[in-house]
Order: C-alpha cells, then structure tokens, then sequence
C-alpha cells in the first residue's frame, strides 16, 4: 500500500475545527454592566457527560481539549433555548423530550467542511479509470450504477460525483445512474436537498459546467447558483447515521466515497465502518476515502488500486 498517506490522530484533525475562545475576564465585567448573564461554565462531569453522549450517537471522539470549543459552540444555542447552565442543558437531553436535541447537538459538534470536486485527483480516478472498467464490466445489467457519497455534508461530494457521471454518460454510451447522498446532520441534508451555493463556493474544473448544470438565481437568490433539476434528479438524498444497524440502500453499492469523516473516528470504529462499507460494495466497486485517511493497519480485504482507493476483489 504505498503512496497512501497515514491517517491523522483525531486531535489533529479537529483542528480545523474554528476553535472559540473561552470569554475573556473582561468581556465577563462588560456583560455584568449591561446586565448580560455570564457564559455558563461546562463543569468537567457535564463535560464527560456531553463527550459521552455524542460518541454514542455518532462515534465522534471528543477529546479533553475540545472543551472550549464545546463550550463556544453551545453557549449560543443554550442561550437560544433560554437555558441559564449546562447541567440544565444536560438534563433536557437525558429526558423523553431531548431527542431531537441530540441531533442539534451532533449538529452543532460535527465539522462539515466540504467544496465542490475537494481532492480533484479522485474524480479524475473516477472518470478515467473506474467508470470506464465498471461501463465494460456492466454488460448487459439493467441495474443502475450505484454511486454513494457517505458522509456528503451539504452536498457538493455529491453533486461533483453527479456531475462526473453525467459528463461520462455525455461521451460513451450511457447506462442509469443514481446516486445517494447521507449524512448523520438534517441540517446539512437540508442544504444538500435545496442544492443552492454561493456563487463563489462554486469552484469547478472546467467553466462549461457551471453552464450545464447550474442556474445562477435571482431575485433573493442572486449571488446564488442551484443546481439544474435533471442533475438533481438522480441524487437521493437519505438521513443515514454511519453506525446505525442497517443502511437504507440497495445492498451492492459501485461507488463509495466516505472521504474526511474516518478522522473523526477512533480505531475501532474506523475498524467497524470499513467492514460495513465493504459488506455494501459490489464485487470489483471502489470505496474512496479521504487523502488524509487510510486504511493501513487496519484488517480488511480490500485492495489498494490508488491513492486512498481501494477496490472489493471480484
Ligand atoms: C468534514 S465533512 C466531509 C464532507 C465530504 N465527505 C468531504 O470530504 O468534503 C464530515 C461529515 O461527516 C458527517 N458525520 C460525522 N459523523 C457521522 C456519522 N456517524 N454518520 C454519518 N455522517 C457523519 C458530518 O455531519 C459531516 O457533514
């Protein structure tokens, strides 16, 4: 498995994470004056409690040094609830009620960064290499490809994948395609359903693209490009935990990116996903994952064809 670059530790990857700094002693005595209350302080045991219950839900491993992050990030949203501490705070997501509070939560913990064709030399391996040997492989199967983005934010991985099969099928002979679109956070499945991107966020490798796949708004939406309909079309957008029991989709997947979400992980969890995405890959399908990742020291039976690609021997 050579030029497949080792994994970060989480501590590194979430470092680019927009850490917030704890509040200053004097913004503390400014907000006395205005008769502000001060920012909550997140004891240790709600801390631990909070760590613990995003792990469950998610796998995310929130370590010790994420705190005042934690705190940065929920201190908005205790506000915007009209919770006064984080002991309360804790206590609405451990009642009946505090479902969907674990959600916002894993929401608002989760980084989301993503961009249209992010690590190009994937989608180029796509276009020229696994497309093609999946087109030849197909025959005369009826089946449409399979192409899932497993952790797809607000949908740009996505779109950029619907976009490199649409230019296929533009030039070679054409076969049905579909692919799905998950993420654990409704918030960024949201986005992904809408389709709509800041012009400047709208980075592609060619500019003939933009013209065949996107609409530039107006009105409210100018500065705004949405994605044509024909092209959204063949994205199914699917709320999926990546450790829930079973996976809502046709079981023999072509195409699996999971790109950037693994750092998140520890080692056995990482361990757990590759063998439930290589139980989703059809024989001779290719999972992607991010070039940060990789799955060296990990057991499985995949082989490393490129960089941070691997294919399920047939
Ligand atoms: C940094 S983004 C990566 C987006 C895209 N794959 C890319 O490479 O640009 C990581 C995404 O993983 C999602 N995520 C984190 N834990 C997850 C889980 N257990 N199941 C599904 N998605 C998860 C987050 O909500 C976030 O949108």
């Amino acid at each position: 498995m050579t030029g497949i670059s080792t994994i970060h530790s989480p501590e590194r990857a979430t470092n680019h994470l927009q850490a917030m700094p704890a509040p200053s002693p004097a913004l503390n005595v400014a907000r006395q004056a205005m008769l502000i209350p001060p920012e909550p302080t997140l004891t240790p045991q709600s801390y631990t409690f909070l760590a613990n219950l995003v792990y469950e839900r998610s796998r995310i491993r929130l370590g010790p040094d994420r705190q005042p992050l934690v705190t940065g990030r929920l201190a908005q949203r205790l506000r915007s609830l009209g919770i006064g501490s984080f002991e309360e705070y804790c206590g609405l997501l451990e009642s009946p009620s505090g479902i969907e509070e674990i959600g916002a939560l894993i929401d608002l913990i989760s980084t989301n960064h993503t961009q249209f064709f992010r690590e190009a030399a994937h989608y180029e391996i796509l276009a020229r290499h696994v497309l093609p040997g999946l087109a030849k492989r197909r025959g005369r199967d009826w089946r449409p490809l399979q192409i899932w983005s497993a952790a797809a934010s607000s949908g740009e991985e996505a779109y950029s994948l619907a976009i490199v099969l649409a230019e296929y099928c533009r030039t070679q002979p054409a076969f049905s395609w579909q692919v799905h679109a998950s993420d654990i956070s409704q918030r960024m499945l949201d986005r992904c359903r809408a389709g709509i991107y800041e012009a400047d966020k709208v980075k592609l490798p060619d500019d003939g693209l933009l013209h065949r796949y996107f609409q530039r708004g107006f009105g409210h939406r100018e500065g705004c490009y949405r994605i044509k309909p024909e092209l959204r079309q063949h994205v199914l957008v699917e709320h999926i935990n990546l450790f829930q029991p079973t996976y809502p989709l046709p079981g023999e997947q072509d195409v699996i990116f999971c790109r950037n979400v693994m750092i998140y992980f520890d080692p056995e969890s990482r361990q757990e996903l590759i063998d439930r995405l290589t139980g989703m890959l059809a024989p001779g399908g290719c999972l992607f994952v991010g070039h940060a990742e990789s799955l060296l020291g990990m057991r499985h039976k995949l082989r490393a064809a490129w960089p941070s690609v691997y294919v399920r021997p047939e």
